[in-house]
């Protein structure tokens, strides 16, 4: 019987049938990347001063080009805008209403106000209404937004004693108060192990962990409220994609996850 003979570089090199133990390495300088595509630029005004950025940008883009410091909760650069605090918002010239800047992409000729009554008192409202109701003694950024925006939390009574597991009911749910105390998400603290502690008293509702896990594993967190009924189970999510779209709080209470459009 023939004795088979080994493979190597030389003699795989010639015989494409050949099953390739190795990768072969492209010999040569490492070639560069593309060109990147020069991106478009628009023009807007925002308080005043003309700005130039690329298209796609978004309005908080824009302001910080200018270097202007806009509060954000639920915006963080490396996730897709959820647009659930709207602490961000800002004054769009012939607009209806407030636009989150966090979100909303800039546009040629766009006037923007980022510092008029009606944004300061807006984001004054959302920051006291976060404050009243959720304990934010370990959110300095966020206290430091209130005491920017003259924020006065207290101005809603003293909080309303705990009244159980609000968040049962619906997310977020407050429950109704005697009129003279804020009603607030304040709850017993959930231990399920030493690594696994949820505090939902001090919950903003941000879905940051939210977002960040449902990307990073491509899989439903528990939820963190729970559906609606408790004792049901969630469904499992077979519908995974590699982009995932924003996740909403009616959504994210049931555990599942969207398709991606
Ligand atoms: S627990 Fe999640 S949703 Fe709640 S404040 Fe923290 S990051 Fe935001
Ligand atoms: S940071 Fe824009 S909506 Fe929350």
């Amino acid at each position: 019987m023939e004795k088979k003979k080994p493979v190597t570089q030389e003699s795989f090199a010639f015989n494409d049938s050949a099953p390739c133990p190795t990768v072969p390495v492209p010999a040569g300088p490492i070639p560069a990347p593309p060109p990147a595509t020069p991106r478009n630029k628009v023009t807007l005004t925002v308080d005043g001063k003309t700005v130039q950025v690329p298209e796609g940008s978004t309005l908080l883009e824009a302001c910080r080009t200018l270097g202007i410091d806009t509060p954000t909760l639920c915006f963080l650069e490396n996730l897709n805008p959820v647009n659930v605090c709207r602490v961000c918002v800002v004054e769009l010239e012939g607009a209806r209403t407030l636009v989150p800047a966090c979100s909303r992409p800039a546009e040629n000729g766009m006037v923007i106000r980022t510092d008029s009554e009606r944004v300061r008192l807006s984001r004054r409202m959302v920051l006291e209404f976060l404050a009243s109701s959720v304990d934010v003694s370990t959110a300095p950024e966020l206290q430091a937004y209130l005491e920017r925006y003259g924020g006065q939390p207290e101005r809603y009574g003293p909080a309303a004693p705990a009244a159980g597991e609000p968040e049962t009911e619906r997310a977020g749910a407050h429950c109704p108060t005697d009129g003279q105390t804020a009603a607030t998400v304040a709850q017993p603290v959930k231990i399920d192990n030493d690594l696994y502690i949820r505090d939902y008293g001090k919950c903003i509702l941000c879905y940051k962990c939210v977002k960040r896990a449902v990307r990073r594993h491509r899989t439903p967190l528990p939820s963190p409220w729970p559906a609606a009924d408790s004792t049901a189970a969630s469904p499992p999510n077979t519908r995974f994609r590699s982009r995932i779209p924003p996740v909403s709080i009616a959504e994210t209470a049931s555990g599942s996850v969207p398709p991606e459009p």
